[in-house]
């Protein structure tokens, strides 16, 4: 598992493995506009500010997920211990 931290509130989610960012998110009350939950459509994607997520979608180009600016938080997970969203 790893966090994710929401840089507006400072408040701090965990996500377990086998459990999505945006299922760990809404359960914990953040709005989060889900869609196609694969990775497909984009409409979840939110801006990270720090650390390095492990990208699973395919939304963004090869190079859009190198940058690390945003994420799908409906299938992409984390590489570092954390992730700090815009959120
Ligand atoms: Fe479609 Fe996340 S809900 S990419």
């Amino acid at each position: 598992g790893f966090e994710v931290v929401l840089a507006r509130s400072g408040r701090v989610v965990p996500v377990p493995a086998g459990r999505s960012v945006a299922a760990c998110l809404i359960a914990a009350g953040v709005p989060l506009p889900l869609s196609c939950e694969q990775g497909i459509c984009g409409t979840c994607a939110v801006r990270v500010l720090d650390g390095e997520p492990d990208h699973r979608d395919l939304v963004f180009t090869a190079a859009e997920q190198a940058a690390n600016t945003h994420f799908t938080p409906c299938c992409s997970r984390a590489k570092s211990a954390r992730l700090v969203l815009d959120l």
